[in-house]
């Protein structure tokens, strides 16, 4: 197995938006590889991605590192308990567990699997289903970083295995929540219903964004003005945090919110509509109770 970064690749800064957004079409979850490696020209794309500072920088401008390892072995050197086979090729998200730099690292990496997605490579983000003893050994990871999730990456195999039927079907992995059960209008009391205006349309197609356990623990609140969208994370795996088997070492929310920012920063460019990422304190009541923490808000331009 090899770790690394390559000098003279393509520079990809410019990826087109319809890229983007025919990977959200395009993109689910691929368990079983072929086997193969990836193709030179994917791994191209890959490194010059992951080389690109204007790809690799966050909404919020924060600071964490993605790894790609190539010629894995996944019987000797990273074991995925079985849930994945076939992949020779893996990105390594590494961060201070911190809210914001979870969520940003999420945002940005999401945007290396649409746009592979769009050229036909597979992907599945893992937070909890490998062994990070495993990867220690290929990634140098600081005391205060953790290994938040890996993504193996290959071409979908034909032979599929159970797994491939059981985990879409159990985690209902081709449905998403009703819009009105993760989007309101102006406060946590009023589901968006018909007031989605200008955003309707792309906070519909954002919902396709994957999630830990197909969770989609991303919730929004579209001002009242519609010129602010607040991001809120849902907790609901915090009791699967933690460093044994299968147990996610963040609390994969935080992910899920950006792979879903991600998305939703695609579907509204689509529908022309450009914003920036602040944190600001809205002026809307978290309901008693309830496991929510307010994140980010995209500002429209
Ligand atoms: C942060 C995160 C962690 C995930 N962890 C795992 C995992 O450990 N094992 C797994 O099989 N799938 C994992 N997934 C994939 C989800 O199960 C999948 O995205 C979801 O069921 C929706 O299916 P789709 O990706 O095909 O749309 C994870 C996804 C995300 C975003």
């Amino acid at each position: 197995m090899t770790t690394s970064s390559a000098v003279l690749t393509p520079r990809p800064a410019q990826i087109d938006n319809d890229v983007l957004l025919h990977g959200i079409k395009a993109r689910r979850s691929t368990r079983t590889f072929d086997g193969a490696p990836l193709q030179a020209e994917h791994l191209e794309v890959i490194r010059g991605y992951l080389d690109d500072p204007e790809c690799m920088r966050g909404p919020l401008g924060g600071e964490f590192r993605i790894e790609l390892l190539t010629g894995v072995d996944e019987h000797k050197e990273i074991g995925t308990y079985g849930y994945t086979k076939g992949f020779q090729t893996v990105l390594v998200a590494i961060a201070r567990p911190e809210p914001l730099v979870l969520f940003e690292m999420a945002h940005v990496l999401h945007g290396l699997v649409l746009y592979l997605a769009h050229l036909g490579v597979g992907t599945v983000w893992m937070g909890a289903a490998f062994n990070p003893a495993d990867i220690l050994q290929a990634t140098r990871v600081m005391s205060d970083e953790i290994i938040a999730a890996i993504i193996p990456l290959g071409y979908a195999g034909d032979k599929k295995r159970l797994i491939d039927y059981a985990a879409p079907l159990v985690l209902k992995a081709a449905k998403r929540k009703p819009m009105d059960e993760v989007f309101y209008f102006g406060d946590f009391g009023t589901p968006l219903g018909d007031h989605g205006g200008p955003f309707h349309a792309a906070l519909d197609l954002a919902r396709r964004a994957p999630s830990a356990k197909n969770k989609q623990s991303w919730r929004a609140v579209v001002s009242r003005d519609h010129t602010r969208i607040h991001l809120y994370a849902a907790f609901g795996l915090r009791h699967q945090v933690g460093t044994g088997r299968k147990k996610y070492a963040c609390p994969p929310e935080y992910l899920d919110v950006g792979t879903f920012h991600r998305s939703l920063e695609v579907a509204l460019m689509a529908d022309g509509l450009e914003g920036t990422l602040v944190v600001e304190e809205p002026d809307v009541r978290i309901p008693d109770g309830a496991d929510i923490e307010y994140l980010a808000t995209w500002v429209r331009r």
